[in-house]
């Protein structure tokens, strides 16, 4: 595999979703058993965003793997990155990403990027202009640790969560829009709507108007506006926010509904449901103190399984060097 940005970048290389799955649930089961693979070969973390998850997963899977990790904050302690090519460069960001990005390829030999939606231009966000710089001009495999739309690492998580607590061949899923102070990016919930599809589990989406996901993520997912029917029966219940898409209303929050807020009342309806959240997670925005502790929540399961996640992948790009 050569970059990893999405899920057929997996299915492709592994040869099908299932035998992803498949050799996920391998390394679990001996997580060292590559460990030879990424001898002298040093993996760049490079962090436009914070991040718990992501940084200590993947640097904990390159570990699994033998290799060298370098992890640059370009907040903390970088130079400033101008990304927009023609502009003068007197205000306060002395380098150009257009430099940075090749002199960080030649220290390294796979990189992970981190930058999320900025709401400046829609255009920008979904075309991945940070993203795909890293590709074009690093001359390194590059992969996302979670770019402007899409959250891979943490939905092959999710899928390998899924996969092991399901009790039928297709569970029934349930995308649920939650409310949050912030206007958070589509990144997670574009990701998880991919990848549930990709798995042909039964899956339905349920936000206020408004909300809809782009097109090219929500596909043919079921849209359920009314937040209880879209939970009865369900098996997993997977809890984000996120900002609107559509239209002038990109990165913007429509709707500030607590009643949407995860609690005891929504999940009653359910086939006694898993509970799920990427995490971070504000809780009784999210999800009640309740439903997060109860033991059907499978949070700190799903956040364990992005460091599986990470050595499939980082194991598949180190295959191809
Ligand atoms: N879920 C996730 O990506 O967490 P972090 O933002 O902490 O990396």
């Amino acid at each position: 595999m050569r970059n990893f940005t999405c899920v057929k970048d997996i299915q492709n290389a592994c040869g099908s979703l299932d035998a992803a799955v498949k050799e996920a649930l391998a390394i679990k089961a001996d997580r060292f058993a590559y460990s030879h693979l990424g001898k002298n070969k040093t993996l760049m973390m490079v962090f436009f965003n914070s991040s718990l998850r992501t940084r200590l997963s993947t640097q904990k899977a390159a570990l699994n793997l033998g290799m060298n990790v370098i992890v640059l904050d370009i907040n903390q302690g970088a130079w400033k990155l101008e990304t927009e090519r023609g502009v003068i460069m007197d205000g306060d960001r002395p380098e150009h990403i257009l430099e940075a990005i090749p002199v960080m390829g030649s220290y390294c030999d796979v990189i992970g990027v981190r930058s999320f939606a900025r709401f400046e231009s829609k255009d920008d966000d979904y075309n991945e202009v940070i993203l795909n710089q890293f590709i074009k001009y690093s001359g390194r495999p590059v992969f996302s640790m979670e770019a402007a739309t899409g959250h891979p690492l943490q939905s092959f998580a999710d899928l390998i969560t899924i996969e092991e607590h399901k009790t039928v061949a297709r569970p029934k899923v349930v995308l649920t829009w939650a409310p949050h102070p912030k206007a958070l990016p589509q990144a997670v919930p574009n990701s998880f709507a991919e990848w549930m599809q990709a798995a042909d589990y039964d899956f339905v989406i349920t936000h206020p108007e408004g909300y809809e996901l782009a097109p090219e993520f929500a596909g043919n997912a079921r849209v359920e506006y009314d937040q209880m029917k879209a939970f009865e029966g369900a098996d997993f219940v997977y809890a984000k926010n996120w900002a609107a898409y559509s239209g002038d209303n990109y990165g913007k929050i429509l709707c500030t509904d607590r009643s949407w807020t995860v609690s005891e009342r929504q999940m009653a309806v359910t086939n006694n449901a898993h509970f799920m959240h990427c995490l971070p997670v504000r809780r009784n925005m999210i999800v009640t103190d309740d439903v997060i502790e109860s033991p059907r929540s499978l949070v700190i399961p799903e956040a364990a399984n992005r460091e599986i996640s990470a050595t499939v992948v980082l194991k598949k790009i180190l295959e191809n060097l």
